[in-house]
């Protein structure tokens, strides 16, 4: 029997990722959205690739939650995106309710889904979609750190004129202009990025990335982006499917590593058919703790204003 995977949100994220799935052939989509038409329109002009394609997997787009029952996972992009000028921490209580409401009939229909939350502010939906759903740490798990890292790859191999696919990185801590960038561990086919590029240059990269979300923004001036991140998300609902084993940076509710406590963090992560299935916890240099500190901290106050405004 195929796989089954809902996609909650049929606006830019979301349609693109049910169209991934569709096109790497991982599972079947149910595309959920509030708007009458629009996900039952997409989820029929994404089938009808399929002849086309090459593919087989059936893909159809709903109002409501019935059609969700047994999902394998789940990935809410429902939302409002970041608009010009505005934080993405802007968007934290309007996006909670939306994500309270999904996770809630999510979890109705498929108790034994995975959970990958994409909306933003990213770590706070997380720490939401936990709450509401009461699901297991491995089964509820953020979209950001791979996204954040794909563009820190693609600017280090623009940069060095290489293939991204030499590119090996990894950035942690919340989805969020704090977030870090580990250029000590950062490689181009094992070759330390620190010896072979200038510290102004990583500098520059490093600044870069913390913006990239802002940057696309400010081009398109009525949305963010979504094709990095469906390919992002994407890449983690393949891990879990096919059970790949890929390690991964990704939003993980901490309980004790990284001196953190009940908050989602992005750290690396092994995915499988389990979600989650291993958080590694790096040995940080001073410096580098201190700024994951930092980004901890900025997570941390957007889940404090959570907690003073719900129930949560
Ligand atoms: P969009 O506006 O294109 O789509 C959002 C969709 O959600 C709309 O179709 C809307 O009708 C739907 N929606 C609203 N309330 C709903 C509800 N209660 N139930 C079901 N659907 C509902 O926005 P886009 O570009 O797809 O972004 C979605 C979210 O993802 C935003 O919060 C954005 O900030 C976030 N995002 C996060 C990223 C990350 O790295 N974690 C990267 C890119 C976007
Ligand atoms: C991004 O980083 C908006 O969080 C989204 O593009």
């Amino acid at each position: 029997m195929r796989k089954k995977v809902t996609v909650v949100g049929a606006g830019n994220v979301g349609a693109n990722v049910a169209l991934r799935i569709a096109d790497q052939e991982l599972a079947d989509v149910v595309i959920v959205d509030i708007v009458e038409g629009i996900p039952q329109g997409k989820g029929l002009d994404i089938l009808q690739s399929g002849p086309v394609q090459g593919y087989d997997v059936n893909i159809v787009g709903s109002n409501g939650y019935e059609e969700t029952a047994n999902s394998d996972i789940v990935v809410i992009t429902a939302g409002f995106p970041r608009k010009p000028g505005m934080s993405r921490d802007d968007l934290l209580m309007a996006n909670y309710e939306i994500v309270r409401a999904a996770t809630e009939q999510a979890a109705k229909y498929s108790p034994n889904a995975i959970l990958i939350l994409v909306t933003n502010p990213l770590d706070a939906m997380c720490w939401a979609a936990q709450k509401v759903s009461g699901f297991s740490r491995n089964r509820v798990i953020g979209m950001a750190g791979v996204l954040d890292t794909a563009r820190y790859r693609t600017f280090i191999a623009q940069e060095l004129q290489v293939s991204v696919e030499n590119v090996n990185a990894m950035v942690l801590g919340g989805h969020g202009d704090t977030m870090v960038p580990l250029v000590r561990l950062t490689s181009v086919s094992g070759i330390p990025l620190t010896e072979i590029m200038p510290q102004d240059r990583i500098n520059a990269i490093v600044d870069r990335t913390r913006n990239g979300g802002a940057e696309i923004v400010k081009y398109l001036k009525t949305g963010s982006a979504y094709y990095a991140p469906s390919a992002a998300t994407v890449e983690m609902v393949e891990s879990i499917l096919k059970d790949k084993k890929k390690v991964l940076p990704c939003a993980a509710m901490l309980e004790g590593e990284y001196d953190v406590n009940g908050l989602f963090v992005g750290v690396p992560v092994k995915l499988g058919s389990m979600g989650i299935e291993k958080i590694y916890e790096l040995s940080l240099t001073a410096e580098e703790q201190a700024m994951l500190d930092k980004s901890v901290g900025a997570v941390k106050e957007l889940i404090d204003v959570l907690q003073q405004k719900t129930s949560a």
